[in-house]
């Protein structure tokens, strides 16, 4: 019997949209992640802070399943620990790597198709639309080589391959790296933008103040470990964030 009682079917987004408990990962010997638990509900924008080495990395490759990870993976309530990373993309998370991963010899519009998965011709003529409405400059240069784009648009062009697989859960690793502060300003824009428009974004970054600005949770890694979550509300008002950077 497969019966759902009226409560349940009310409160379909009580369940935490993505829930880690207890997860951690080693690199050889050395075990970089200490066991972490962190939760991000549905349209929400939560961001991982942290200074150099922290294991902000670690913990976004941890929940795609790129590294040696133990602990708890769930997704809308459902145990995803085990499934491959193409499997996680499938169900609605795709991960947006440090260093972008783009084919640099292949055009804008080949990496952008690369994103996607199993959709009907017209949902990818809509994805595709609502990505150049996102990025402009994407669609201007869609015949372009993607190594020749420069690092904002490169930024944007991996957004943009992410967003084709029609995401529920975007995570982000750095997306401001290496970027001109006006850049990374626009890159972030537009991630509020998704954001509003109703994607859950686990968003990673060194640059506090920016990552702030759009977030409505934060946790603070220092080490391998959760050392400090600020919830909405705390976060404009918290200034000692710099802290953690610096013991
Ligand atoms: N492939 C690897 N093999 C061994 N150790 C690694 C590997 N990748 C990362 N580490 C180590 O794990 C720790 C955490 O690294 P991680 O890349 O997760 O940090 P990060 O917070 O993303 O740092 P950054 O802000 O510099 O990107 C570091 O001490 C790093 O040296
Ligand atoms: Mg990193």
């Amino acid at each position: 019997m497969t019966e759902t009682t009226p409560m349940t079917e009310k409160t379909p987004s009580a369940a935490p949209l993505l829930e880690i408990r207890g997860l951690s990962a080693t690199y050889g010997q050395v075990r970089v992640l200490k066991p972490t638990n962190l939760s991000l509900f549905e349209g929400e924008l939560v961001t991982v802070l942290g200074p150099n080495g922290a294991g902000k990395t670690t913990l976004v490759r941890a929940i795609m399943r790129l590294v040696k990870a133990q602990g708890e993976v769930r997704f809308k309530g459902e145990d995803v620990g085990r499934l491959a990373t193409h499997d996680l993309a499938k169900r609605g998370i795709v991960l947006v790597l440090e260093g972008r991963g783009l084919f640099g010899s292949m055009t804008v519009q080949e990496n952008i198709n690369l994103g996607a998965y199993t959709a009907t011709r017209v949902e990818l003529q809509e994805r595709r639309a609502r990505i150049f409405e996102l990025f402009p400059r994407l669609k201007e240069r869609l015949h372009q080589q993607s190594a020749s784009l420069s690092g904002g648009e490169q930024q944007m062009l991996a957004i943009g391959r992410a967003l084709m697989a029609d995401p529920k859960l975007l995570l982000l690793d750095e997306p401001s790296l290496g970027l001109a502060p006006r850049v990374a300003a626009e890159i972030l824009r537009a991630l509020g933008q998704l954001n509003k428009a109703g994607l859950g974004i686990l968003l990673v970054e060194q640059k506090a103040p920016l990552a702030l600005k759009l977030a409505r949770r934060a946790y603070v890694l220092t080490l391998g470990r959760v050392v400090k979550e600020l919830e909405a509300g705390e976060i404009g008002s918290h200034h000692d964030i710099a802290q953690y950077y610096f013991s």
